[in-house]
């Protein structure tokens, strides 16, 4: 029996493309970026796409725990950057866990040192010894101009921050954080990991007032590379580009085997490309609201955009919230990438 199509209007309430508020490097003048992650599969390509980008300065990758512990995802960044032929960029090492509630990881996901079964020779030099949330307090007053963050992992550093430092406000010109969805959730129903990681820190800066890009799982399961990749990166001179398709591989092997297909969102390079990209994303307003509480729908990122809710309760939209993505740019965005690293 054929279902007659539905008629009305859906329940989730997808929102209009509007002109983005995040800012956009130029190779004239590279937006000046700190990375705050938790290395990672997707932190790695991330972090390489920040490295390459002409319109972005990489000030500083400041490393928390989540897709792994801290300790492997502070020497997983150092090693990662050596790797790319940027040791000079500085890391320090942040939070354990959250602000609040439990300890969440994605081992299950990203292995359990984080970076799947991949060994990159030991890193050189060591993390600065002021840790992550001093350094980047130091890097926002010694810059002449405000930094973007670009959180990638559990946002407590970045809560740690807001709250440490409420002075240096003016010199955030943005946070463009990956985590959230105005959808479905990943590490639950309701929750994407790096809002379910710790909720506490999430709410800090949602309802901080500084000007956000939510890049949640609604753009980012647009950002989906396949096995098709690997060629085109083993075929690139390299050693950075086979590290790739070797973390790659270990992403498409784990995501069959937990029944979703031989792919993987890479989630975090979306964050780090749209403030190199003035169209890669597109974006809408949304009033985002977090919810922290013990329940079932924990670290959920409520969305709205309803013009009717927000004038009715005299609210305003406090992020821009990514939804588009040309998946084809992407994929060759992050070859390109990769094509010019050692
Ligand atoms: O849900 C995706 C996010 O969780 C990404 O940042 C990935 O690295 C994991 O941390
Ligand atoms: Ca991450």
């Amino acid at each position: 029996m054929s279902v007659s199509p539905q008629v009305g209007w859906p329940t989730f309430h997808h929102a209009e493309i509007t002109p983005r508020t995040a800012p956009v490097g130029t190779a004239a003048h590279p937006l000046p970026v700190i990375i705050d992650s938790d290395p990672g599969l997707d932190d790695a390509l991330a972090i390489a796409c920040a490295v390459v980008a002409p319109e972005l300065k990489l000030l500083a990758v400041t490393s928390v725990g989540g897709n792994a512990d801290v300790h492997h995802c502070t020497e997983n960044a150092l090693r990662l950057l050596e790797l790319y032929g940027a040791p000079d960029v500085p890391v320090a090492e942040g939070a354990v866990g959250p602000l609040a509630g439990p300890l969440e990881r994605a081992t299950e996901v990203h292995g359990e040192g984080g970076l799947g079964n991949t060994n990159l020779p030991k890193a050189a030099r060591k993390a600065e010894p002021e840790g992550a949330v001093a350094l980047m307090a130091r890097l926002l007053t010694e810059s002449s101009e405000p930094v973007a963050l670009i959180p990638i992992g559990p946002l407590t550093n970045i809560a740690l921050l807001i709250r440490s430092f409420p002075h240096l406000a003016p010199k955030i010109s943005h946070i463009c954080l990956m985590g959230g969805s105005v959808g479905e959730g990943n590490s639950s129903a309701s929750a994407e990991f790096n809002i379910y990681a710790d909720p506490t820190a999430a709410e800090i800066v949602f309802n901080s007032g500084l000007p956000i890009t939510m890049i949640g799982l609604d753009v980012t399961h647009h950002a989906v590379l396949d096995r098709t990749i690997l060629d085109r990166l083993l075929q690139l001179p390299g050693k950075s580009a086979k590290v790739a398709a070797e973390l790659l591989k270990f992403s498409f092997d784990r995501s069959a085997a937990w029944g979703q297909g031989e792919r993987m969102a890479i989630h975090d390079a979306v964050a780090v490309l749209h403030l190199a990209s003035p169209d890669l994303v597109g974006v809408a307003r949304y009033r985002v609201v977090v919810d922290a509480t013990a329940g079932p729908a924990r670290g959920r990122t409520i969305g709205d955009a309803s013009p009717y809710r927000l004038k009715r309760d005299k609210l305003e939209t406090n992020c821009d919230v990514g939804l588009t993505i040309d998946s084809t740019r992407f994929a060759n965005a992050i070859v390109d990438v990769f094509a010019k690293l050692p």
